[in-house]
């Protein structure tokens, strides 16, 4: 492909990059953002190091010891650009319907006239890097391709680790493969001879994070951080592709993906949803605890699963990511010690604290060093901590880590055709109200579970504390369309699969957060969580007991295996038992969810709240 030459620029297209519609799309993009240099990614891993040498160069990553972390660093961002940004994102479908009433909207040709002059001369002064990158493995019939163009190399060097990023995309790609336009800027354009003054170039009072579900492109504007800037992640692999696996007939899911092996040898596939700050990764890395010996936990994902359907009505599931970008803060060998070992080596950690001896630190990692830089690069001792609330790391703080790290990866990570899917469990944080663990009764029961799940909000993420904050499928910010045509696409697909003779997954609800009388975990959580898991199990065996009671079914104290373990009859009434006036309160805040998603809202989820009523009443 001849490489076009405008305005000075040369877009220096390798040879081996045959589809015109990405070289016209780079040619439009170079014109419109007016970058110094177009550089394609490779994916390689000199290219990698290389990048990672002018990062530390420009002073946005340090290299961490190498002894003690080698091929290791650490950025720290613009204390103004440190998550996502919820109320700055943006799903434009024609119809403000089709958005639905959680997302914002705008018309796309509103937004486009809005976004027309800011990425006009957006990456002036700065490098476009082509990155191209498969969500799955290369060539699965589950996976889907995506090309973000960046003027940030932290992006380009994340997505290395965080994607199938390279140049073995473009063979998958030919002449004439479909992919995901993603653009990205920082939006902070050099002038002729200026340098950054920051180390974290972004724009500090400007932010566009938007979705066009019917044309399938993603561009952002003005952040460089997590799921702002890495497109293939909750823009492409969950608001686009949710919209992609409506039309097409499958699933885009906020769920990890584990495989439990069985003392015997027999293996399934759980996909479970939490929300955003309910340890999901500690559950995709779990380590089976004592009393049970022989038990295997195994990661396929942490936080993202794509599920199509086959020919034989299974669910079939694949990580679309191949890395994991973790909250830091929190994990520390108790929690995860997968995790921490994944955190070995070749690590890009974000926000985190630096210590005397060149390595990482953040809470709850460890006993607290006696110094360290925090992450705004300022001292930071206990001692300051102590008398201003310091913190070392910035609770949002991430780790960016390839999967290939992780001690407990299975096997069939990279499986092209995804692993069968079991059961689906959803879960949220909630002191009270919701048992450890409730089996639905059929798939309208689960899927009823999922879309009222709740989680309390914690005071570090959304300021009043213990609020219940709706979140069906753990999907809030991450559903490209109508919320209430989500609910009505899952009972399609199941009533569909249903149709064909297949058995469905099983579907759980669980909560490891119920507190006790002095607002203590009763649940101990992490491993121990393998026992809720093995009822799952025994459940999908059709040999599990459990007590059937409003909502599902549920293990009494007898049907879970203990072995290894005291937990008393009490502790676990705590976790387990249903309070009816609670109940009542939950039903009225259910009915609230489903009157502001009265807009196509599923006839069956209002049938199941008043079987759940009648049933709670007699
Ligand atoms: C995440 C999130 O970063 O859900 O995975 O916010
Ligand atoms: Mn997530």
């Amino acid at each position: 492909m001849n490489s076009p030459v405008m305005q000075g620029l040369t877009l220096n297209t390798p040879s081996y990059v045959k589809n015109a519609r990405l070289v016209a799309w780079v040619a439009d993009m170079a014109a419109l953002c007016k970058p110094d240099t177009v550089v394609w990614c490779d994916g390689s891993d000199e290219e990698y190091a290389r990048l990672c040498e002018q990062l530390v160069s420009a002073g946005t990553m340090k290299r961490l010891n190498p002894v003690k972390r080698p091929n290791s660093f650490l950025a720290c961002s613009d204390p103004s650009d440190v998550a996502r940004v919820e109320d700055r994102t943006f799903i434009c479908s024609e119809k403000q319907e089709d958005a639905g009433p959680t997302n914002n909207w705008k018309a796309p040709a509103e937004m486009r006239a809005t976004l027309q002059p800011l990425f006009d001369g957006c990456m002036r002064g700065r490098t476009m890097y082509v990155v191209p990158f498969s969500m799955g493995p290369l060539g699965s019939p589950i996976a889907h391709i995506g090309i973000e163009l960046s003027d940030s190399a932290y992006v380009a060097v994340n997505m290395k680790l965080m994607t199938r990023m390279g140049k073995a995309v473009f063979d998958v790609l030919g002449t004439d493969g479909e992919f995901v336009p993603c653009v990205h800027t920082v939006g902070a354009p050099l002038a002729a001879g200026e340098t950054d003054k920051t180390a974290w170039p972004c724009n500090p009072t400007t932010k566009y994070i938007v979705h066009y579900p019917e044309t399938r492109e993603i561009w952002s504007y003005g952040s460089g951080y997590g799921g702002n800037a890495l497109l293939g992640k909750k823009c492409f692999a969950l608001r686009i592709a949710s919209t992609m696996g409506k039309r097409q007939g499958w699933l885009a899911e906020h769920m990890l993906i584990l495989g439990v092996t069985s003392p015997e040898g027999k293996k399934y596939h759980v996909a479970a949803a939490f929300p955003s700050a309910c340890g999901k990764t500690n559950f995709a890395m779990l380590i089976p605890p004592k009393g049970f010996e022989g038990w295997k936990v195994t990661t396929i994902g942490d936080d993202i699963a794509w599920i199509k359907p086959r020919a034989d009505g299974r669910l079939y599931a694949i990580n679309p990511e191949a890395g994991y970008f973790g909250v830091a803060p929190g994990t520390n060998t108790l929690t995860n010690p997968n995790c921490m070992a994944s955190l070995d080596r070749d690590v890009i950690f974000t926000n985190v604290a630096l210590t005397d001896d060149g390595d990482v630190w953040w809470e709850g990692m460890s006993d607290a060093p006696a110094h360290a830089i925090d992450w705004q690069g300022k001292d930071w001792t206990p001692q300051i901590a102590k008398e201003t609330g310091a913190k070392a790391a910035h609770p949002n703080a991430r780790f960016t880590v390839a999967a290939t790290n992780n001690p407990a990866l299975d096997p069939a990570w990279d499986d092209p055709s995804g692993v069968p899917i079991d059961a689906f469990i959803f879960g949220g944080r909630r002191s009270t109200t919701v048992p450890l663990v409730t089996e639905a009764r059929n798939w309208t029961e689960g899927v009823y579970m999922a879309a009222t799940m709740g989680s309390e909000t914690t005071a570090a993420a959304f300021g009043a504390q213990g609020v219940v904050r709706r979140d069906p499928f753990a999907m809030l910010p991450f559903a490209g369309y109508n919320m209430s045509d989500y609910f009505q696409h899952w009972l399609d697909l199941g009533a569909k699969l249903q149709g064909q003779g297949a058995t469905l997954p099983g579907i759980f609800c669980v909560n490891w957060f119920r507190k006790d009388e002095a607002g203590k975990f009763v649940w101990p959580g992490f491993g121990e969580n393998m026992r809720v898991l093995k009822w799952m199990i025994d459940r999908l065996e059709g040999r599990g007991q459990g007590t059937e009671h409003a909502f599902g079914v549920s293990p009494r104290y007898e049907d879970i295996h203990w072995d290894g373990l005291n937990f008393s009859t009490e502790q676990y009434k705590t976790v387990t038992h249903i309070d009816k006036a609670a109940w009542t309160q939950e039903l009225a805040l259910h009915s609230e969810l489903f009157t502001q998603l009265a807009h196509h809202l599923p006839k069956e989820l209002e049938e199941t709240k008043t079987k759940i009523e009648k049933r709670l009443a007699a």
